[in-house]
């Protein structure tokens, strides 16, 4: 697909389809990373003389609601960015018409949510042509938006010139040298609470990794498959079968599944409740277990030192409530090392796992950390995302 080396954009109106989907807690932005993400194209057009015109959704509002408001998240990007960034109280009709008339070259402006009208996510003709009336090409710099078959993430790219914006370059970039076309071999973790969300991520990591470590509530499951018992955990019992399956499968096609040996259980999940270290087999009736021990540790990180890549989507343990964070914070900081070193390539991405990451305190460290949550799963389940789709086809 053409990126921004492809596009003269001196004068024109460029329409950027940016992910400004970020937490605000009262009024203020609490991570700004999309932000900070999407700068780059946005400073690159505004200072190749482009008329840069931000497209993006926010929250999941139901009609126009004025609490969904982008406004203040413009306010962020003018922020970041230290530049002015208008606002448009309407992102088509006469006020976003309005608005785009009066800008210059190297100026930023920001419609409003494209949420606010349902034919947004119906990606209906009607809305897509009145988004494009107010641009001369379409940049799609939103990769955490480009599982959405949506108008302003998908359907601009059928009726304005389309290129990728050099955030969505860099994640398809980053995530293409994890999976795709890797230096093997290749580890993945994939942790988290439950297996039933994310049965096609496995199945599709099976055919491209060497090893698949496999932690958080849903390595429960697999142990309970394998005859152990679980105590109290949370656990899917209808998916045991599926589990065995799964494991089956792996071992066909000689691929390592490596579970937890042992682990750390509480009778509560609660912050510093007692917890003790057991062995994977002495889990007791009352037992929950929380985190992953310190020997799985080890043999996780062992696997990481014997392995050229890994990507990362999933907690370990109860990451939020201290100290069943340590089996995620241990093996994050001995990935980073190995990724400093320059012997680990480590791509990781999904909600959770960033915020595990941020506790960590290794996104910095890593080769690379997506912004993207439901975009980056469908990745890792290998599907084709609609708002890349939409670049390659031109
Ligand atoms: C996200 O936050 O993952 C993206 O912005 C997509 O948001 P959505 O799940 O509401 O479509």
């Amino acid at each position: 697909f053409r990126t921004l080396d492809h596009v003269d954009v001196k004068g024109q109106r460029v329409l950027v389809r940016v992910d400004l989907n970020v937490p605000v807690e009262n009024g203020v932005v609490t991570d700004a990373t999309r932000i900070e993400r999407a700068a780059p194209a946005i400073t690159e057009i505004a200072d190749k003389g482009g008329k840069v015109i931000l497209l993006s959704h926010f929250g999941r509002p139901k009609g126009r609601d004025p609490k969904q408001s982008l406004k203040p998240v413009a306010a962020e990007v003018a922020r970041v960015l230290k530049r002015p960034v208008k606002f448009a109280d309407d992102c088509i009709g006469e006020v976003a018409e309005k608005a785009v008339a009066a800008m210059k070259p190297g100026d930023i402006l920001c419609l409003e949510n494209t949420r606010f009208y349902p034919g947004e996510e119906k990606n209906d003709p009607q809305f897509v042509a009145a988004l494009a009336k107010l641009g001369d090409v379409w940049v799609n710099d939103a990769f955490s938006a480009a599982h959405r078959a949506h108008a302003s993430t998908e359907g601009l790219g059928h009726l304005l010139p389309a290129y990728a914006g050099r955030s969505l370059q860099a994640e398809l970039e980053a995530l293409g040298k994890a999976l795709d076309h890797p230096t093997r071999p290749v580890a993945a973790i994939v942790g988290g609470a439950k297996i039933s969300s994310k049965l096609d991520l496995l199945g599709n990591l099976l055919q491209k990794v060497d090893v698949l470590i496999i932690g958080g509530a849903m390595a429960n499951t697999f142990l309970m498959a394998q005859g152990k018992s679980v105590g109290r955990s949370l656990v899917e019992r209808d998916l045991v079968d599926t589990a065995q399956k799964i494991m089956d499968e792996a071992k066909a096609a000689g691929r390592e599944i490596v579970l937890p040996v042992d682990a750390v259980v509480a009778e509560k999940l609660e912050a510093h409740a007692p917890s003790r270290v057991v062995a994977i087999d002495d889990v007791e009736d009352k037992d929950m277990i929380l985190d992953i021990g310190p020997r799985s540790i080890e043999q996780a990180v062992s696997v990481l030192a014997r392995v050229k890549t890994l990507v990362w989507n999933g907690p370990f343990g109860a990451f939020e409530i201290e100290p069943f964070d340590n089996g995620t914070v241990e093996v994050a900081e001995a990935a980073a090392e190995l990724t400093a070193a320059g012997k680990l390539v480590t791509v990781a991405g999904g909600g959770d796992t960033v915020a595990a990451l941020n506790v960590a305190g290794v996104v910095e460290r890593f080769t690379y950390v997506s912004a993207a949550g439901g975009a980056f799963l469908e990745w890792m389940e290998g599907k084709a995302l609609p708002g890349v789709e939409v670049l390659r086809a031109q």
